[in-house]
């Protein structure tokens, strides 16, 4: 399979601060790669660098097997970016910004007419191609922006986080568009810190943590690595009198966290450590609801490879 991005040690430093830390990285065609991050992880900063908005301090960027930095034209011709923060026109039409950013790209004439309502139907704003953004809601401006991403038809799709803020209805939308983007024969990248919608829609993910990808592979790669951990919930009425620190030196018990009636406590799988933990919230006189074991999903895998939470 043909790589259509290839990283090499791409850093970005501010001043002292490293925000991208050597980040290597191949997107295959045909992949919807999703890049799944805690804020400040380095995700906008990874890819602002990829679509040539931001330098880098070192390493080099390959699309489709050219250098973004010697191939300026071509790298911009072959990508589209949806910004983290919407990036359109309120005083001009929904057909003015996507025509003026298609335009951009070098369309003209017919085609840039063709083009741009074609972008503007295929995210559902065909009805709404003389209306004003200002009038328009935050899931509608979002979509207006993927049109102006995609009009000029580039090989590379890049969306920042496109559903944070909006609502469900467009949320669905734009994920169906993404899907269906993928089937035109785009390969997108898809920035988020909802794991959710990474495990959905993604075919591979790169866990981003301090600049750094810690770990990278499908979902089912992603959640093997922790196939010796289990995660235990304890529903409690109050924890009051639990000493969360005697629940760590049990054997086996790697992360307790506690969340209002919750316990939710990371083990190894291999150690049955059921009893222990029990016997000891029994001396703490706390009341059990109920106990389950979860199967792993994304979001254990980032706490047990970064100790924290995704939305910490
Ligand atoms: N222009 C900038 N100047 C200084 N620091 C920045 C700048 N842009 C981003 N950062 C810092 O770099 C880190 C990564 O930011 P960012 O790439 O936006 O993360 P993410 O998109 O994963 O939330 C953060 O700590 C952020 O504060
Ligand atoms: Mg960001």
């Amino acid at each position: 399979m043909n790589n259509v991005l290839e990283m090499n040690n791409l850093t970005k430093k501010f001043g002292d601060f490293i925000a991208v830390d050597h980040m290597s990285l191949n997107v295959r065609e045909g992949e919807i790669f999703g890049f799944l991050g805690a804020n400040g992880a380095g995700k906008s900063t990874t890819i602002n660098m990829i679509a040539s908005l931001l330098r880098s301090t070192k390493g080099e960027i390959n699309l489709l097997g050219k250098n973004i930095t010697k191939n300026v034209r071509f790298a911009k011709m072959n990508t589209g970016i949806v910004p983290q923060d919407i990036a359109i026109y309120e005083d001009m039409t929904a057909y003015e910004n996507v025509s003026f950013f298609a335009g951009l790209y070098g369309l003209r004439g017919k085609l840039l007419k063709e083009r741009t309502e074609e972008a503007l139907e295929f995210v559902g704003l065909g009805e709404k191609h003389k209306s004003f953004p200002k009038n328009f809601s935050g899931g509608m401006k979002r979509r207006l922006n993927i049109a102006c991403a995609i009009a000029h038809r580039p090989k590379l799709i890049i969306m920042d986080e496109p559903t944070v803020g909006i609502d469900p209805q467009s949320r669905n939308y734009i994920l169906n568009s993404v899907r269906k983007l993928n089937e035109m024969g785009c390969t997108i990248i898809y920035t988020s810190h909802y794991m959710e919608e990474v495990e959905e829609i993604c075919t591979r993910i790169a866990i981003v943590d301090h600049g750094k990808i810690i770990a990278e592979g499908t979902k089912e790669q992603l959640k093997a690595i922790i196939t010796d951990s289990k995660e235990i919930w304890i529903g409690i009425k109050s924890a009051d009198l639990l000493q969360l620190d005697q629940l760590k030196l049990i054997q086996g018990v790697t992360s307790v966290r506690h969340e209002e009636h919750m316990l939710k406590i990371m083990s190894k799988s291999e150690i049955n450590n059921l009893n222990r933990i029990i016997q000891q919230l029994i001396m703490n006189q706390v009341e059990i609801r109920s106990i389950e074991e979860q199967a792993p999903n994304l979001e254990t895998v980032f706490l047990t490879l970064t100790g924290r939470n995704l939305r910490d």
